[in-house]
């Protein structure tokens, strides 16, 4: 296969318009600012990034909540202004993809309003509807302690409304062909201004709407592979990319060697590697990276640290959970939804910097392709006395200056304050200061996006855990056309010593290390990883 799918070698960064830079001083972030900051992430050395939800909407939920599928909030500016961001974008090699949330809209959109009103409107069946109150409407809730059910009576509308997420969330009803090509439509219509694909919310209950009550009998993928056709169609080259948390079992019914989704979340994975932090050994993961199913053809994993949401535990066991609650957030205030944490990934991490680059270093390390949350790279944190999961959504921290630099307007004036004081405020965390330090973690970060993208072997490569007899150490090897690389990742706090030792391997030349093993060596020899220590080795020469 050619090296065409670029996204197998993609650095993606994820942030949201809101909060990552207020150009015109109203407090808000904006497209003008994100536009301006993106020689943030040229230096950092992304190629591609995803926006969250910037649709019109009454933000109920961080606009995942919509009202118009073909506009921009003008709290974030115009249309003008996001097609001048992908220009900026595509004049600096950026990809961009974008949220698709098409699972439910804002209870305000003008379709559930329409739907509402009476059965005879043109837009009912463009909703999930009971006459009759369904059974166990409280079973399935995504957000257990704030949301109460999954079916809400509409007084107006005389019936029951289905909605998987917040009541505010009505799910659409993708069984309704006209809701179908209305989908497509809203693919076409953001493929047409230059976006590279979708970030598709909540995929398993996006398709499942086929079982239920006005549902039909088609088979729920058919859905995915309806999109995917569109989306090739419509522009080459660009991917779908699903969250979706399932079991490894279900994968292939999502990828279906690519011909439905490009990239799935690797929720399981992301689980496990915190268990292995929490236990400080290489294990739960080495042992879930080995019962992993490839994701051939155009498949792709994604792995992640953080995002814009919980780090969600619920794959886990509870004494599993309960270590990881332990470790990285004792506080309940920490916890979330019975199944997960709301901070980010520094603070949780203690601020143990051997331990933050690590971690950090491992993501992109890990096969698959890694997608960042904005401010990792910087160390920032979260503020609790937030909302739900609005603890790690505060603004970008660019200078020590007011309101971090996100905003020219007063402290008030800032729709979430932007951390001051304590050890991951904006006084002390913020890009300026680290620009200017060598030794800082969004040097170290921009280091290891280098080095990942100097390592095709990595995205494109078969990989193999390798037994190195001690499970202090991840060990993983890539080889591609010829290419061999070699990561090593120290999940202990004390150094560790062993022999690297691969057949026909003479000679090992780090390509990217923390401050130790930055000298060739020769295969066989002893090396020493310091604490939380990471090193990466290409094998055999220099690449071909
Ligand atoms: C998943 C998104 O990641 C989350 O932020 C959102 O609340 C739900 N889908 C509902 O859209």
């Amino acid at each position: 296969m050619s090296a065409n799918l670029w996204y197998k070698n993609a650095v993606i960064y994820c942030l949201d318009v809101e909060s990552f830079m207020d150009l015109d001083g109203d407090g808000v972030g904006d497209f003008a600012g994100l536009a301006d900051r993106l020689d943030h992430l040229e230096r950092l050395g992304v190629n591609c990034i995803w926006l969250n939800p910037f649709y019109p909407s009454p933000n109920r939920d961080n606009g995942y909540d919509i009202t118009d599928y073909y506009g921009v909030d003008p709290r974030y500016g115009t249309l003008g202004d996001f097609v001048e961001f992908m220009h900026a974008a595509a004049d600096r090699g950026m990809r961009v993809i974008i949220d698709l949330v098409v699972n439910h809209t804002s209870v305000d959109h003008p379709w559930f309003q329409s739907a509402r009103q009476s059965e005879d409107s043109p837009f009912r069946d463009w909703y999930v509807w009971s006459k009759e109150k369904p059974a166990n409407i409280t079973e399935g809730v995504v957000f257990p302690g704030v949301q109460e059910a999954i079916w809400t009576h509409d007084r107006k509308a005389g019936a029951w409304y289905l909605h998987r997420f917040y009541k505010h969330q009505p799910d659409l009803n993708v069984a309704n062909p006209q809701v179908r090509v209305e989908i497509l439509k809203i693919m076409g219509f953001w493929l047409a201004l230059g976006v590279s694909g979708f970030r598709i919310d909540a995929v398993p209950f996006l398709i499942e709407d086929m079982g239920l009550p006005n549902g039909g009998t088609q088979d729920p993928f058919s859905l995915l592979t309806e999109m995917k056709e569109f989306l090739s169609w419509r522009r080459a080259g660009a991917v779908l990319l699903a969250e979706a948390n399932i079991e490894y079992e279900l994968a292939e019914d999502y990828f279906d060697g690519g011909d439905r989704m490009n990239m799935i979340f690797d929720f399981p994975l992301n689980q496990t590697l915190f268990l292995s932090l929490a236990r400080r050994t290489a294990s739960p993961l080495r042992q879930t990276l080995m019962h992993r199913p490839g994701s051939a053809g155009m498949g792709q994993w994604a792995s992640f640290l953080r995002n814009h949401d919980e780090l969600d535990l619920a794959r886990l066991t509870k004494a599993e959970r309960g270590e990881i609650f332990t470790a990285f957030a004792p506080d309940p205030g920490m916890q979330l939804y019975n199944r997960g944490i709301r901070r980010r990934l520094a603070p949780m991490l203690g601020n143990d910097q051997d331990l933050i680059r690590m971690a950090q270093s491992l993501m992109f390390a890990l096969p698959g392709t890694p997608v960042m949350w904005y401010g990792e790279e910087i160390g920032m944190g979260e503020d609790l006395s937030l909302s739900e999961r609005e603890a790690v959504r505060t603004p970008m921290q660019w200078n020590d200056q007011r309101n971090g630099g996100f905003s020219a307007a007063e402290r008030d004036a800032v729709f979430r304050q932007v951390p001051a004081d304590g050890p991951n405020g904006h006084r002390h965390i913020n890009v300026a200061e680290q620009i200017s330090n060598p030794d800082s973690l969004l040097h170290a970060v921009a280091s290891m996006i280098a080095a990942r993208r100097s390592a095709p072997e990595i995205g494109w490569g078969e990989f193999e855990v390798v037994d190195l007899g001690t499970d202090d150490v991840l060990a993983l090897s890539y080889r591609w056309r010829g290419g061999h690389v070699v990561t090593l990742h120290n999940f202990t706090d004390k150094a560790v010593t062993f022999p690297i030792e691969i057949d026909g391997i003479e000679r090992f030349v780090p390509l990217l290390s923390d401050a130790h093993n930055r000298e060739p060596f020769s295969g066989g020899t002893k090396i020493t990883l310091p604490r939380f220590g990471y090193c990466w080795l290409r094998c055999g020469a220099e690449r071909r």
